[in-house]
């Protein structure tokens, strides 16, 4: 049987390149040469074993790049053998109710690849056919993953309805919270960008986000209340995971405000419930994307995300179990590590 290398999470702490088999398509699915990778938080919580939706053993990634070998059921009439594709991670099962009202990113039974079933990582990937965008020539390769954390920051934005002129505070700089931020600039809105590492804020600050708040040695709602006159944030975006960032949304958002929560937080988080009433704030959860890869990628087919920017180095697939270790143990040293398949 032919093999291919791949990611493998034996369990959690193990992580290894293995030779797997080469994968057997069903029907509904395209046979996808692999060609670049990102890897992601989630990839790094599945090595440490702190993401309770992980199984293993798991071939991790969800954020997969790569060419059509072979077609399948359902594949868009754009695309053919020998397009560049990326992958649309989100498995739905399109039958409950939220797929029934197009909501499949919250799909009841929702299996994400690398976290619930076998991931992308590896040299030769089946995947549904239906779940693939075909991408714009001109993009360089290993900056083409990063489309899919942009359709998160995209679906936050979408679920707060953020519109020109408005202030939206963003809590995190990491690759979600800054790529929203962009995106936000692009909207004509005017993201107000909070996290606790100078660091973060300081390379925003290089990209063009005029406004950054360190929470750590600033008071983020004076701060806020000078930059909005008084009104304060119209929309707040929570990418940080942090239960005392979730908590903060509610005074920095204005009366009337909409709050969209991206981050996963680890444990609970007590919150004063009546400054919602008080406010009469919107507070939406925004889980992954539906709708919004093509988006993402004209958004950075056209250099309005700066995806360079974002990717602090590209590696191959062999060097991924290193980088993921160098990641697990110093988190805030890169924001994006990408990968391409030789
Ligand atoms: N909803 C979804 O579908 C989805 C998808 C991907 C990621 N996420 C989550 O979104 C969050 C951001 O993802 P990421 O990849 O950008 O992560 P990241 O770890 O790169 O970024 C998080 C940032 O938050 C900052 N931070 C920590 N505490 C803070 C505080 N009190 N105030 C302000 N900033 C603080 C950190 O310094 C870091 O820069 C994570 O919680 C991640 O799990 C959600
Ligand atoms: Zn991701
Ligand atoms: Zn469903």
């Amino acid at each position: 049987m032919l093999k291919v290398k791949s990611i493998y999470l034996e369990s959690a702490g193990n992580i290894r390149v293995k030779e797997v088999d080469y994968p057997e398509k069903k029907t509904n699915e395209a046979l996808i040469k692999v060609e670049s990778l990102g890897i992601c938080g989630s990839d790094i919580g599945a090595y440490r074993g702190v993401n309770p939706l992980v199984s293993y053993p798991r071939i991790i990634g969800h954020e997969v790049v790569g060419t059509i070998i072979e077609g399948g059921e359902g594949l868009p009439d754009t695309i053919r053998p020998g397009d560049r594709v990326i992958v649309d991670p989100y498995i739905y099962c399109g039958n409950c109710y939220p797929c029934s009202i197009g909501r499949t990113n919250c799909c009841e039974h929702l299996q994400v690849i690398g976290v619930h079933i076998n991931g992308g990582m590896r040299e030769i990937f089946a995947h549904p056919a239906k779940l693939l965008h075909k991408v714009p020539t001109g993009i360089p390769l290993a900056a083409i993953p990063l489309a899919e954390p942009l359709t998160i920051a995209l679906h936050a934005l979408h679920r707060t309805r953020l519109s020109a002129g408005e202030h939206v505070v963003i809590m995190g700089a990491g690759a979600i919270g800054l790529l929203a931020a962009q995106a936000a600039l692009h909207y004509k809105a005017i993201p107000i960008l909070i996290d606790i590492v100078q660091q973060r804020l300081d390379y925003a600050a290089s990209i063009g986000i005029k406004h950054t708040i360190n929470p750590s040695s600033q008071n983020g709602k004076e701060i806020i209340d000078q930059i909005t006159l008084g009104r304060m944030a119209e929309v707040v975006i929570e990418a940080s995971g942090a239960n005392i960032a979730i908590k903060e949304a509610l005074a920095y958002v204005s009366f009337a405000g909409r709050i969209a929560l991206t981050g996963w937080p680890k444990a609970e988080t007590s919150l004063p419930t009546n400054i919602i009433t008080l406010k009469e704030i919107d507070i939406r959860g925004s889980r992954t994307s539906a709708g919004e890869f093509p988006e993402a990628l004209d958004l950075i087919e056209k250099g309005i995300i700066a995806a360079d920017t974002i990717i602090s180095k590209t590696i191959l697939l062999e060097e991924i179990p290193l980088a993921i270790k160098d990641l697990s143990e110093n988190p805030g040293r890169y924001l994006k590590i990408n990968a391409v398949v030789q």
